[in-house]
């Protein structure tokens, strides 16, 4: 029987809050035992949601080392600019840690996380979540089983949609590159770049090249006749693809961060929420109004492998349906599948048994029963993540999805690598 593993919440926000989830379902295998947050509304939110004690409740990671270590490990779901230093005290203080994607905002600070780690020897999990997926996980045992042979060529796509696009790269927390440190390949797809290289794990990317624009948002795309806020004073209030009002009122999409200042407010009316929108919610503002100081809404990478291969990643932000596409060439066959339909097919070079010179088998993860339980965030990953992570933290070895600290640093220094090359126009070395 596995030993029930107590953990602390550092940021007890949208993501933390996601992982702790496990402590309310399976309770034998997991408690939330403290929180530290600044902020007293999310603290007493979710003080009362795990039950916490008021005693382990603290305002900054400074004031919960001082305390006698008295949790197995740590969740940090605090935002991106905020993880290399509210997790080196709790690392220096023994605890293992589960740490959000992305774990560091630039090279100097992902080197200080991964040195004290390993001065201290801590257990630390980066959230990964797409290759803890039954999509991915099945995509990446077919390459370990070499039914593609050897990759030439590995194409990945992530399409964010026109909503998510702007609510979190334009209105919302990551909006702005100089405040929030992340630029959108780094916040948005560094997952994406970490399947990329968790797939060609064989070899190395050797160098990288990135192009990346604006193309719709800004103030100087603004259309004529254009209110300030959609609610208050816009005549496109109705037609307009990001107006606050269909996207907000008539649908409750993307409400945890859309009413983030309305969180100690029970029972939410309706003219609550059109009175924040109208006044000073930011998710009110027009799109165009935002200050965009070198964001990209679309961006294209380029690697160059040290074996030879090469791989691309197209980030293309406003799409009408999100989705993430992979297609892997290899030398005995391909697979090309789309992780929101949870169906790939497998074609095997075969000149013997058909005209066409291949055979072909579809994968549905949604008949095969593969997606039951996979309902939760990101096609079941969050869960199974904090499984995983349990796991290893009661011994287990790592498994093969298992986003360690170490291995997951080849994946942001790629990212750091592509902005590099965006920024300056050039091919970088690694
Ligand atoms: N793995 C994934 O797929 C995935 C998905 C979405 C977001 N994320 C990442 O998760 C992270 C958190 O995002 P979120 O939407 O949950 O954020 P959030 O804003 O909901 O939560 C962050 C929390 O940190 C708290 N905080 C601020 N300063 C702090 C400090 N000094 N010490 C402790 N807590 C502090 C805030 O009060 C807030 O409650 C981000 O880095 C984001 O990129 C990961």
């Amino acid at each position: 029987m596995e030993k029930q593993i107590s953990v602390v919440l550092v940021g007890a926000g949208n993501r933390a809050n996601v992982y702790a989830s496990v402590s309310l379902k399976k309770p034998e295998i997991m408690k939330v035992v403290g929180i530290v947050d600044p902020d007293p509304v999310r603290r007493e939110l979710m003080r009362e949601r795990y039950s916490v004690p008021h005693e382990n409740c603290f305002e900054n990671v400074y004031e919960f080392v001082k305390r006698d270590k008295f949790a197995d490990a740590v969740i940090n779901g605090t935002m991106e600019d905020l993880h290399v230093s509210t997790s080196i005290p709790v690392l220096e203080k023994g605890y293992d840690l589960l740490l959000e994607k992305p774990f560091a905002v630039n090279e100097k600070e992902m080197n200080e996380l991964l040195s004290v780690a390993r001065k201290n020897g801590s257990k630390v999990v980066i959230g990964h979540v797409l290759r803890y997926t039954n999509f991915y996980k099945a995509i990446k045992n077919h390459v370990l089983n070499g039914d593609i042979g050897k990759i030439i060529s590995i194409e990945t796509c992530e399409h964010v949609s026109y909503h998510h696009m702007v609510v979190s790269y334009v209105r919302g927390k990551w909006a702005s590159e100089k405040v929030c440190l992340a630029p959108m390949l780094l916040a948005k797809s560094c997952h994406d770049i970490d399947i990329m290289l968790w797939m060609m794990k064989e070899t190395e990317p050797k160098q990288v090249v990135s192009f990346g624009s604006e193309f719709q948002f800004g103030k100087d795309k603004k259309p004529e006749g254009v209110g300030t806020r959609c609610l208050k004073d816009c005549p496109r209030v109705d037609d307009c693809i990001f107006s606050a009002k269909s996207n907000y009122l008539a649908f409750s999409r993307w409400w945890q961060y859309v009413w983030k200042t309305l969180e100690s407010k029970k029972d939410l009316t309706l003219e609550d929420k059109e009175y924040s929108l109208k006044t000073d919610n930011r998710y009110g503002k027009c799109v165009w109004d935002f200050e965009r100081d070198g964001n990209v809404d679309h961006q294209a990478v380029v690697f160059n492998f040290a074996n030879g291969a090469t791989g691309t990643f197209s980030m293309v932000g406003g799409c009408a349906k999100p989705e993430r596409n992979i297609h892997i060439v290899g030398t005995l066959g391909e697979i090309k599948g789309t992780f929101e339909d949870s169906r790939y097919v497998l074609r095997k070079m075969s000149p013997s048994t058909s005209e066409m010179g291949y055979t072909e088998t579809v994968y549905d993860l949604n008949v095969t029963g593969d997606m039951i339980g996979a309902s939760s965030g990101h096609g079941g990953g969050d869960e199974k993540l904090v499984y995983d992570f349990l796991d290893y933290l009661n011994g287990a070895d790592p498994t093969v999805s298992c986003a360690t600290l170490e291995d997951s640093v080849i994946s942001h220094r790629a990212v750091f690598k592509a902005m590099e090359s965006k920024i300056n126009g050039k091919i970088i070395d690694f």
